[in-house]
């Protein structure tokens, strides 16, 4: 539906676009002492495609058919993007931003309504940490990585909670708030953003006290592409020991322990300490000899201590798993961002600023879990699991709870906090461009959502925007409709989605900056 919509407005678009193309290329020239021609990539410069595949995280979006920005700006300064919103503005094409282009669904990059334009933030990634004050300000061109990087360069019991792949952008990720594995402890990464340089509208440069609290609060978590541009944040950064404890237990399980283990640690992660964060990987494991079905579950943990508070914990809240000593590794908390990311051990913490990413075709979904899962129900999670042949198929379980029980739901635009047991991730992956593949994967993965719809929370059933997912609904093309937003925004939001489409209303009243999922203003009449 949506991909031949695409294809449709995209062609009949084209012979208006041309001229449209070539006066938008003169403004921008002519707004700009900034040599801004230097960073303008049209279909004709030979490093167009490369510059816009080298940030294109989900092959889905690499496609032939796919719509392709007419222009790319890789903004130097804030004069370029300044000079791009208004020059998109003059001429009527839309924009799209993008720092790492982990979009699930490639909205950093693609756009329904062409022609458009896209503000690539890859040269502003500058990061400049004040261990004294313990901040730092990075911009948002950056990837976790290397804020994570930076952060160690000057001090190894500094961090910040933010995401566990080191080439997700702190653009994206931490407009749509940010969770990681020290979120037990000190919650989600908009709990930690003091102050952001904000391109409105506009034009304008606003920091903190200039944009007023209200677009403060929406910045931090109420989705990308759509109060304005961030050019960078402000952390708070927060402490973490000399030496942390990491483990990575793997069972392969027969379905009947499978169900058992993974059940009982509904309960365990309850009484877990909030220095002990938590998440299971599930996925099919090759059958054994008779042919039964085996699952694999992956207990990966982050404790912010060293191992032997760590075993004494684990065996006071869950027994069940066995863990021993030998399971554990003592590190720094910066060489354990390298361990998560999957980086064989001891590598150098360069890996870190690499860029480089394994393409693959990938669809995500997510949920909120309020209530332990019974029994029953995962045994058709494993047959699900088990029928669908592909390169990987998963469900990641993430334990809440801790610090992100104490922060108010209202405190910023991410709403999943006190009542959230934990956090499900589906995942697919295939390597195949094929359009049955494509079809395939996706009816498996819809209707494996369509199955736990009882056991995830209800009215509404919340989702995470940051794994972001058009099947929640999407926004009428050319106009903007409260109602049809408020279904996928409610879900990403609760009742934080009223207070962000006031803020929107306040801001960008004609609704410049969107897509398919950012928040409209009410309508002016
Ligand atoms: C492998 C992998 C691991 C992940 N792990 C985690 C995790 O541990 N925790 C977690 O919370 N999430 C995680 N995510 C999800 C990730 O946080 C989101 O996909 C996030 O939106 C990506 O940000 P980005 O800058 O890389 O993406 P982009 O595609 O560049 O941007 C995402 C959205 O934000 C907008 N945007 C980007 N930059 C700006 C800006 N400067 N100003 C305004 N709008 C902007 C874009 O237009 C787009 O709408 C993971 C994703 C992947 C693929
Ligand atoms: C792209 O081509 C145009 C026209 O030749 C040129 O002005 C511009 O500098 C080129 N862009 C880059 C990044 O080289
Ligand atoms: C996109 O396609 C190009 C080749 O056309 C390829 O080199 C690149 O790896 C692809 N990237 C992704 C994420 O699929
Ligand atoms: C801490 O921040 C304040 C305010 O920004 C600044 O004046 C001060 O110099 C900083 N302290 C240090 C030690 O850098
Ligand atoms: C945990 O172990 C599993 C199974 O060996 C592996 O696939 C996965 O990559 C590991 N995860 C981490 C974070 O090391
Ligand atoms: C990693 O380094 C530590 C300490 O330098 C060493 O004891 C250990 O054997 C190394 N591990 C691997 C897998 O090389």
């Amino acid at each position: 539906m949506i991909p031949f919509l695409l294809i449709f407005l995209f062609s009949f678009s084209r012979v208006a676009s041309a001229d449209r193309h070539e006066d938008f290329l003169q403004c921008l020239e002519s707004q700009n002492f900034n040599s801004i021609s230097k960073v303008i990539y049209t279909p004709i410069n030979s490093s167009y495609s490369s510059v816009l595949q080298f940030s294109i995280r989900n092959s889905r979006f690499n496609t032939s058919a796919t719509p392709k920005p007419l222009v790319i700006v890789t903004a130097l300064n804030v004069a370029h993007i300044q000079a791009t919103i208004r020059c998109s503005q003059k001429h009527g094409l839309e924009i799209r931003v993008r720092s790492g282009g982990h979009d699930y669904e490639g909205l950093s990059y693609v756009a329904v309504i062409v022609p458009f334009v896209v503000i690539d933030l890859i040269n502003m990634r500058t990061v400049t940490v004040d261990v004294a004050n313990k901040t730092a300000w990075i911009q948002t061109g950056a990837t976790l990585g290397e804020v994570y990087y930076g952060i160690a360069e000057k001090s190894r019991t500094l961090a910040f909670p933010a995401g566990v792949c080191p080439t997700v952008g702190a653009g994206g990720h931490i407009s749509g708030g940010g969770t990681s594995m020290i979120m037990r402890k000190y919650g989600i990464a908009v709990d930690h953003i003091i102050d952001a340089q904000l391109i409105d509208v506009k034009g304008r440069i606003l920091d903190r006290a200039s944009m007023g609290e209200d677009l403060f609060w929406a910045i931090r978590g109420g989705g990308g592409n759509t109060f304005g541009v961030v050019v960078a944040w402000k952390l708070e950064l927060v402490p973490v020991p000399a030496i942390v404890t990491v483990f990575n237990v793997t069972r392969i399980l027969t379905e009947q322990d499978a169900t058992e283990l993974v059940h009982r640690w509904q309960y365990a992660i309850e009484k877990f300490d909030d220095d002990l964060f938590s998440r299971i990987f599930i996925y099919r494991a090759n059958s054994n000899q008779e042919g039964k079905i085996m699952i694999q579950a992956a207990f990966t943990s982050l404790f912010l201590g060293g191992v032997d508070r760590l075993l004494s914990l684990m065996q006071e809240s869950f027994p069940e798993l066995g863990l021993v000593k030998e399971d554990c590794i003592e590190m720094s908390w910066i060489e354990s961002t390298v361990y998560s990311a999957q980086f064989p051990r001891n590598s150098s913490l360069d890996v870190l600023l690499s860029r480089r990413y394994s393409s693959s075709f990938f669809i995500g979904k997510s949920d909120f879990v309020t209530e332990p899962i019974p029994e029953i129900a995962f045994e058709g999670i494993w047959e699900r699991l088990s029928q669908v042949g592909v390169h990987l198929a998963e469900l990641q379980f993430t334990a809440y709870g801790g610090k992100m029980d104490e922060i108010a739901e209202s405190s910023t635009p991410f709403p999943h906090r006190a009542g959230t047991l934990f956090q499900i991730q589906y995942a697919i992956i295939w390597f195949e461009e094929s359009i049955e593949a494509d079809a395939k994967y996706t009816s498996w993965i819809r209707e494996l959502y369509s199955y736990m719809t009882p056991y995830v929370s209800k009215k509404p059933r919340q989702a995470y925007v940051n794994y972001r997912d058009l099947d929640l609904g999407v926004n009428n093309l050319g106009y903007t409709s409260y109602k049809q937003a408020s279904i996928w925004g409610t879900k990403y939001f609760k009742n934080n989605f009223d207070r962000l489409v006031h803020v929107k209303t306040a801001v960008d009243p004609a609704n410049f900056f969107r897509n398919e999922q950012s928040i409209p203003p009410l309508p002016s009449w």
